[in-house]
């Protein structure tokens, strides 16, 4: 986790004349004070994309993984300051062939040597999300590398889900609460159980662990939850990703396929997303909130 992000000072870019034209377009029509600060992406369709040509899976991955840099170029122009992309799920490692998970793997490496000037120049950070500590040492240590490379940047954030998996992630918060627990017991020379004993029993469980303390143990700690998640081709699905952080997030679904999709398409995302109208679990803008219009009259309740 990097808890060091956490209350990091985004820099607004204001480079939206690097758009292009079609781009301008879409952008002149956004409402900037409403620009979402955090989008996530389900980046699907790569396989799909390369059977409508005749074309090898991998040459679809490797044309997805041009989309990337296309995607987070634009949002970096616009100044979106989180974009947040599932790369490699932890399922994708286990029901995949080998060959493609190695070439995934291969690909991910030489997408981030071959892209960290790019990054550079456009202000973009790196992050990663995930059991990333399971991936293959040479894998880390080129994702760590771009990690460092870029760690100055003020711009967007560009996070990568690799080997993850939003279970596994809200497993992993768990585990780190009750550790942090008995580290804690450890360090005053008393058992957990007399901890929370002198702090109350169940009250204290209920104080040490609630929705804050999950979400604060979450890798996505540093980051606000996404306002909008985007899925290409089609599939109507969440797919194990960001289960926790999408409670009240906007979906957008394009039929376009990811080696298809460009900033433009996000920037279609964003204006859709403009275009809701988010409640949060309550009643909206729109609502009448005379309480007459919402709760039932005497009459009413006695019939
Ligand atoms: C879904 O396509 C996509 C993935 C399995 C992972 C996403 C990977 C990339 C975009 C390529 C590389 C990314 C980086 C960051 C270098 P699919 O194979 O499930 O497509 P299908 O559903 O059409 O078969």
């Amino acid at each position: 986790m990097h808890q060091s992000q956490n209350q990091r000072n985004y820099q607004r870019s204001n480079r939206a004349h690097e758009l292009t034209a079609e781009e301008r377009a879409v952008y002149d029509r956004l409402c900037l004070d409403r620009m979402p600060q955090h989008v996530a992406i389900i980046m699907d369709g790569n396989g799909r994309w390369a059977g409508k040509r005749a074309l090898k899976r991998f040459l679809g991955h490797q044309q997805g993984a041009e989309s990337v840099q296309y995607v987070v170029e634009t949002a970096s122009r616009v100044d979106i300051p989180w974009i947040t992309l599932y790369a490699f799920s932890i399922e994708n490692n286990l029901r995949r062939p080998g060959n493609e998970v190695s070439f995934l793997m291969k690909l991910l490496k030489n997408y981030l040597v071959s892209n960290v000037q790019r990054m550079n120049d456009n202000n973009i950070r790196m992050a990663y999300i995930g059991r990333t500590h399971e991936l293959t040492p040479d894998v880390q240590e080129t994702m760590r590398w771009a990690e460092e490379q870029t760690a100055k940047n003020t711009g967007t954030t560009l996070t990568l889900a690799l080997h993850y998996g939003s279970r596994a992630e809200i497993v992993d918060s768990a585990r780190s609460v009750v550790h942090k627990m008995f580290a804690e017991a450890k360090q005053r020379g008393i058992s957990v159980e007399d901890m929370l004993a002198a702090e109350g029993g169940e009250e204290a469980i209920q104080h040490r662990i609630d929705e804050e303390t999950i979400a604060a143990n979450l890798y996505t700690a540093h980051m606000p939850d996404p306002d909008l998640v985007v899925r290409t081709s089609g599939e109507q699905r969440i797919s194990n990703f960001l289960l926790w952080q999408l409670a009240y997030s906007e979906i957008y679904v394009t039929d376009r396929l990811w080696p298809d999709f460009r900033g433009l398409h996000l920037l279609e995302a964003v204006e859709a997303y403009q275009g809701r109208e988010r409640r949060f679990g309550g009643l909206g803008e729109t609502s009448d909130e005379n309480l007459s219009d919402v709760l039932p009259t005497e009459a009413e309740l006695t019939r």
